[in-house]
């Protein structure tokens, strides 16, 4: 594949890439030369509020940045950061400034009754980000330099999950696969040399991904099999499972990456549980809006609260166990991802006849093929990679 990837960037370059190629293959070559096109750079809005007061003209302590945080889980793991005392700036990075204000105004308010108990003053700072433009996530990346911050972690938390319908981001990707994956896989990649140059070689920089334990849906990416990262034959739930095992996969091939290279930086994903957010808006497909209301009043006997939820999240972002690196987190311990062989069981001649597919997320060949087709369906450059 790596192969494959190299002689298709051979052909676009020479602009023979749809002569050679598959009429399904088509609309992603074109996707991909949009993707490398240069990027219009929109200038994202910013703000931020403080809790507590600086001494100097900069707030100390640790950086963050963190993607999903006007709700839910992140905004959570935004409260678990302030209150931990490591951190002094922490960017939600989002693309509802009206939902994020709001969200810090009150999370401000909650904090301050506890700023006696605050080890350090912390910034929140709101900087625009949608994931489902790569040219957003580019203009963030500019705007987060303009800071001139380290950035000892990054949080990839946002998501969307199970569509009722197939959906596209603005560059033509299947939304889920696009937002969770795709858009989170650039931004990591453009601020890596960032993470690398505020990492120590005993307290590294730490890249947290929230994957989930729908990686373990039968998907075609489970197999081995790229050839439907799209959705082309959508199921909301296939869809979304597959986003979180490319998330996982990208996870452990961005650990290999950077042990490969010596990087100051760790990486791990995160199953968070099953937590009570509005990520189950479309749960119940076309009939979510009546379920939601009638499920609504168990649900928080049922499931894990938002803070509960960020509890591993902000663990590895805080504690010595997030030195660890390649690792699959739920609950505040690694545990293992998806590893299911079929025929594992059958005699030695009935697995050369039976040839089941093994479903696993532990194969570094479909780490390293789902990362090379990343890099192109972002349009990903090497001159963008300062460090790998
Ligand atoms: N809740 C669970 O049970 C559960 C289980 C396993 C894994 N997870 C994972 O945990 C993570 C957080 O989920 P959650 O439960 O906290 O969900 P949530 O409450 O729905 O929050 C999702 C966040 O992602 C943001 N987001 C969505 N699309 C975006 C885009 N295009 N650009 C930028 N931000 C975008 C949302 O922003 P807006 O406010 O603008 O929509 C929101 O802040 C997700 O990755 C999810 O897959 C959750």
């Amino acid at each position: 594949m790596a192969v494959k990837a190299r002689a298709h960037r051979l052909l676009l370059a020479l602009g023979l890439g749809c002569a050679f190629l598959a009429p399904t293959s088509r609309d992603r070559d074109r996707l991909v030369a949009r993707a490398t096109q240069e990027a219009e750079v929109v200038q994202p809005t910013s703000f931020s509020v403080t809790v507590g007061s600086f001494s100097g003209s900069q707030p100390e302590g640790k950086v963050a940045v963190i993607t999903g945080a006007s709700a839910g889980i992140g905004l959570s793991t935004v409260e678990g950061l302030a209150r931990s005392g490591i951190y002094g700036t922490i960017v939600m990075a989002g693309r509802d400034s009206a939902k994020h204000q709001e969200a810090m105004e009150s999370l401000r308010e909650k904090l301050s009754r506890a700023s006696g108990a605050l080890a350090r003053p912390v910034e929140l700072r709101f900087l625009e980000l949608d994931l489902a433009s790569l040219a957003s996530v580019r203009s963030f990346e500019a705007e987060f330099r303009q800071l001139k911050k380290p950035l000892h972690t990054l949080l990839l938390n946002a998501g969307v999950m199970a569509l009722p319908e197939r959906q596209q981001t603005a560059d033509g990707y299947e939304y889920q696969f696009g937002v969770n994956h795709l858009g989170h896989f650039l931004l990591c990649n453009l601020l890596l040399d960032a993470l690398h140059n505020s990492g120590g070689s005993s307290d590294p920089s730490r890249v947290i991904v929230l994957s989930s334990s729908a990686h373990q849906f039968p998907s075609k990416l489970l197999k081995g099999d790229l050839t439907d990262l799209q959705s082309f034959e959508y199921a909301p739930w296939t869809a979304y499972g597959q986003s979180k095992l490319a998330n996982l996969m990208f996870a452990y091939e961005l650990d290999r990456r950077l042990r490969e290279r010596g990087l100051r930086v760790v990486a791990n994903a995160v199953h968070p549980g099953v937590v009570n957010t509005e990520l189950f808006r479309h749960a119940g497909g076309k009939a979510s809006g009546f379920l939601n209301q009638l499920t609504k009043p168990v649900l928080p006997y049922v499931m894990k609260s938002p803070a509960d939820g960020a509890k591993t999240s902000v663990l590895l972002a805080t504690e010595d166990l997030g030195k660890l690196s390649g690792r699959y987190w739920q609950d505040g311990r690694p545990t293992a991802s998806v590893d299911f062989d079929p025929a594992s069981n059958l005699p030695a001649p009935a697995q050369a006849l039976l040839p089941f597919p093994k479903l696993t997320s532990y194969d570094p060949a479909v780490w390293g093929e789902l990362w090379e087709e990343s890099e192109l369906l972002v349009g990903l450059r090497s001159e963008d990679v300062r460090c790998l």
